[in-house]
């Protein structure tokens, strides 16, 4: 039997917040409590001074993706080393269904890489052609597999987006069996005419990005999403939410009472627009989609973050390298040098979301210690899945945990990160708060800046039903 005490920190839950040790048997919590004996065969860590917190939960991550041409620089073992080291010990990232292709064969295929995991991972699955077989195959993975959660897309015509039809019928089944319809809200039909007449007319720098995708197509596209999901009586998830425009429509169903879900991201929380007016090597780093907005904008994602009309705070980690040099043109932002309308969509941000968010969300004083687990931890393990195993300190849980030091200060430097990527969103932002060791079921995988944590680490998660909390 392996005993592991953490002793004398301070345990935040999304309720609770007090001094105690904690007992790790078997990669389980065993017990909770005061002045515990450590005994002789324990390995002791002393928590004082430092927060001891559940695991991070990132319920959405692209490793080792194919995003039409280009695909994403991190591998399961980087990317999921890279989480670690930001106190992440879940993800729930996403696999794809090949357009045209199968359901399972998209599975089969995430599955084998995700093999080489070094924390914990389940996975949702992306559904890029819809037809019968495909309904009959997503229901096949939601019981059998523990998938029980699928994104469409409402954008990309012909490469990745699902029409209303569509969506209503999945949402339909997905709710009736247990699952959870989470939806990226644009409106592509008319975005694709916004890029088009941007090349036509020879606007081909970065800066046309955020014009291209205005706020009013993510509102329109997450009103229409809602509508769909009440006519299909199915809860709903909006994916990486960036407009005030969204806010509004989601926060008025929840207000009805309708079961609508919905994440945003650091990068929305902390970036404006103004970043696209850089020279396009810079502004590069910031082509993802939905676009960062205005700080009218941001200050309303705040807002739902502090009324729960946003629940969840994701990465949405999809990174492309700057460079062509860093790992080879395939994997950068170089696909779209001539034009914006060709540079893979997606950016990085696994291994900085708690020091981030606690920095400039806790530390400022816009939301509490709890609601800063409940955010990156709690809620994202309950909406999909995964309570009580992830999500929390509780004895009988999956002994996740995180010792992070509320005081240390320091700077954000991409090479300093494990991911791939060549760069950071963040680069030269003075944070306080740091990781300093990560516990994942009770094996210490992060001690300060080394690493021994392995690839084939992870355990592959079968979720129970998605969409409660
Ligand atoms: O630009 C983004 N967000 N890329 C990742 C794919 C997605 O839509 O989540
Ligand atoms: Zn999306
Ligand atoms: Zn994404």
């Amino acid at each position: 039997m392996t005993r592991t005490l953490i002793q004398g920190g301070r345990v935040i839950t999304a309720t609770d917040d007090y001094r105690a040790d904690v007992l790790i048997e078997n990669g389980r919590v065993h017990a909770i409590g005061l002045d515990f004996e450590a005994g002789e065969d324990a390995d002791v860590h002393d928590a004082s001074g430092l927060l001891v917190l559940p695991g991070g939960v990132d319920v959405h991550t692209h490793l080792e993706a194919e995003v039409g041409p280009a695909m994403t620089v991190d591998t399961f073992e980087s990317g999921t080393t890279a989480a670690a080291f930001g106190g992440t010990t879940t993800l729930v990232d996403f696999a794809q269904q090949p357009h045209g292709g199968s359901v399972i064969a998209g599975l089969d295929d995430w599955q084998a890489r995700a093999s080489r995991a070094c924390v914990d991972v389940g996975a949702h699955m992306i559904i890029t052609t819809f037809n019968d077989q495909t309904l009959a195959d997503m229901k096949s993975i939601l019981r059998s597999d523990g998938v029980t959660s699928f994104k469409m897309f409402m954008v990309m015509p012909g490469i990745m987006m699902i029409d209303d039809a569509e969506l209503y019928r999945i949402m339909r089944m997905t709710g009736e069996n247990g699952g959870l319809s989470c939806v990226h809200a644009e409106n592509g039909l008319l975005i694709d005419v916004l890029i088009k007449e941007a090349v036509a007319q020879g606007r081909n720098e970065v800066l046309n990005h955020p014009k291209v995708h205005p706020a009013s197509t993510e509102g329109e596209a997450a009103y229409r999403a809602i509508q769909i999901s009440k006519l299909a009586e199915a809860p709903m998830y909006v994916v990486h939410v960036s407009s005030q425009d969204a806010v509004r429509h989601i926060a008025e169903a929840r207000d009805e009472g309708t079961p609508v879900y919905a994440e945003t991201c650091p990068h929305y929380l902390f970036l404006t627009e103004e970043l696209y007016d850089a020279p396009d090597a810079e502004a590069a780093k910031y082509t993802m989609i939905p676009p960062l907005r205005s700080k009218e904008h941001q200050d309303a994602l705040w807002r739902g973050l502090a009324t729960d009309d946003l629940q969840i705070i994701s990465t949405d980690h999809c990174p492309f390298c700057l460079e062509e040099k860093s790992w080879g043109l395939k994997y950068s932002k170089a696909l779209g040098k001539e034009s914006f309308a060709q540079m893979p969509n997606g950016a990085p941000g696994v291994e900085t979301r708690l020091p981030l968010i606690y920095d400039g969300g806790v530390r400022t004083g816009r939301m509490s210690l709890n609601r800063f687990v409940q955010l990156n931890s709690t809620t994202p393990a309950k909406l999909f899945g995964l309570f009580p195993r992830k999500g929390t300190i509780a004895v009988g849980s999956d002994a996740d945990i995180v010792l992070f030091d509320p005081e240390e200060r320091w700077t954000i430097r991409a090479a300093e990160h494990h991911s791939r990527i060549d760069y950071s969103l963040f680069e030269g932002r003075e944070v306080t708060g740091r990781v300093k060791k990560v516990f994942l079921r009770g094996q210490v995988i992060v001690d300060g800046d080394r690493w021994l944590g392995r690839a084939g680490g992870g355990e592959y998660l079968p979720r129970s039903n998605s969409g409660q909390v």
